[in-house]
């Protein structure tokens, strides 16, 4: 197990240049079982979360390869094994492979996800959006059975919840549906819309990406394509966070600044002083932030995977700040960890009441998932003295070398095997 040791009261100088999207790469990654034709990506983040997956992907035939400054993939002669659970419980995105494998095979068996430190994480979207397709189910020991008798057909889907995962699954599992699927109600976050730019290149009939209506009409195969995955909303957004916490001047380059409006726009209400650029933001050094009051939602809503970053600078600001966490059951296991350092954070149903004006100090802390660990890292910074941030695998799963990224503009921080 790995451990960071945070040096406090951390300068911040220079800037940044984000990579590409986990969040986008995950599922781009397994849409290459749709095709028996080569998907070149590039910009493909180095994450313990991309290198399980593309694990995965090679158990089930896929060929994958390093090019000039990417990957091939190739699904040419690919076998329709099982998933099994320690694969899925150590990470989620594997249960997207339900909708390609059903696409090709018509049948798929992988092990139901478990839960996780943020919630239950059920599969319920999925599964009721698959059916509508004409998947038909047996969930026993464990395992998810899907099969259809035979060609999926195209359906109209209305999906209960803008679900990120179920959108893409079923959005996947349509590429070659006979007739026209229409999803619903269907999720809007960029790196939906950047697996559907992939598969659009990749032959695919989509219309509709970025709303909440996606129409996919059935195609016969798909051809060969290339690739360059969206750049990290998340990462950018901890990186600016991170900045303005510190309050130092330094530059997060490589980011669409529409796709973290809402971030820029609760950050400028607060006082943050910001210069957005095209492709980059600006941080400078702000007099005080006053305390807000937000909550979390899909997008193009406060996202959720920034909630526990946010959650530390409010600690910082001049008045107090409430965070109500509408999508997730259970993503305040920071909270007691910022407290050890110092915060006075309190919890009442599924809001957080943060009290500004505080100083962080620094402690013994635990990752519990990966934004939690990171929301750690950028209190440490702040602190006066050390923080030991343990449990540090979560970190690896999101964030590219952090400690080397953070280490080139000023943070003190290192890691230690324990
Ligand atoms: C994706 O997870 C992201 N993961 C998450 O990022 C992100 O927090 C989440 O979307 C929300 O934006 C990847 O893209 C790999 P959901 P996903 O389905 O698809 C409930 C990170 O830190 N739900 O939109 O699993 C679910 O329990 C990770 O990078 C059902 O009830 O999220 C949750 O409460 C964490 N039934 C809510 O919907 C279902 O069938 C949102 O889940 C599916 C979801």
């Amino acid at each position: 197990m790995d451990k960071l040791i945070v040096k406090g009261n951390s300068d911040l100088y220079g800037s940044v240049n984000v990579s590409g999207s986990k969040n986008a790469s995950l599922p781009i990654l397994v849409s290459s079982l749709l095709s028996s034709e080569n998907l070149e990506l590039t910009n493909i983040p180095q994450l313990d979360d991309i290198m399980n997956m593309k694990k995965l992907l090679i158990s089930y035939g896929v060929k994958v390869k390093d090019s000039a400054n990417g990957i091939i993939l190739n699904a040419n002669n690919i076998s329709n094994k099982i998933t099994d659970y320690d694969v899925v419980r150590k990470m989620r995105a594997s249960i997207l492979v339900l909708g390609p494998l059903l696409s090709r095979f018509n049948k798929a068996i992988i092990s139901l996800p478990g839960g996780c430190a943020i919630g239950t994480r059920p599969i319920d979207i999925h599964l009721q959006g698959l059916a509508k397709l004409g998947v038909k189910f047996e969930i026993e020991n464990g395992l998810v059975k899907a099969r259809a008798d035979n060609q999926l057909i195209g359906n109209y889907i209305k999906l209960s919840f803008p679900s990120v995962g179920a959108t893409e699954n079923i959005l996947m599992a349509s590429i070659f549906a006979k007739g026209k699927t229409i999803i619903d109600n269907a999720a809007r976050e960029p790196e939906i819309v950047d697996l559907v730019d992939c598969l659009k290149k990749m032959g695919a009939n989509i219309n509709g990406e970025g709303n909440s209506k996606l129409e996919i009409v059935g195609v016969k195969n798909l051809k060969q394509a290339k690739h360059t995955i969206l750049n990290d909303r998340i990462v950018a957004g901890t990186y600016i966070i991170a900045a303005i916490m510190l309050n130092k001047e330094f530059t997060v380059n490589n980011i669409n600044h529409k796709h973290i409006e809402s971030l820029l726009a609760i950050l400028k209400k607060m006082g943050a002083n910001l210069k957005i650029y095209n492709n980059s933001i600006k941080i400078f050094p702000t007099k005080k932030l006053k305390g807000i009051k937000i909550a979390t939602a899909p997008y193009p809503g406060f996202p959720t995977d920034l909630q526990a970053q946010i959650m530390a600078l409010m600690g910082l600001a001049s008045g107090n700040s409430e965070i109500k966490e509408s999508i997730f059951e259970n993503r305040f296991m920071h909270v007691a960890e910022l407290n050890r350092l110092g915060a006075k954070i309190k919890i009442k149903n599924e809001t957080a009441y943060i009290s500004g004006n505080i100083k962080y100090k620094g402690a013994q802390v635990m990752a519990s998932d990966l934004r939690a660990s990171v929301s750690l890292v950028l209190a440490g910074l702040c602190a006066d003295g050390n923080t030991t941030i343990n449990r540090v695998y979560h970190l690896d799963r999101g964030y590219e070398k952090i400690e080397e990224t953070l280490l080139k503009c000023g943070p003190k921080i290192n890691r230690q095997k324990y």
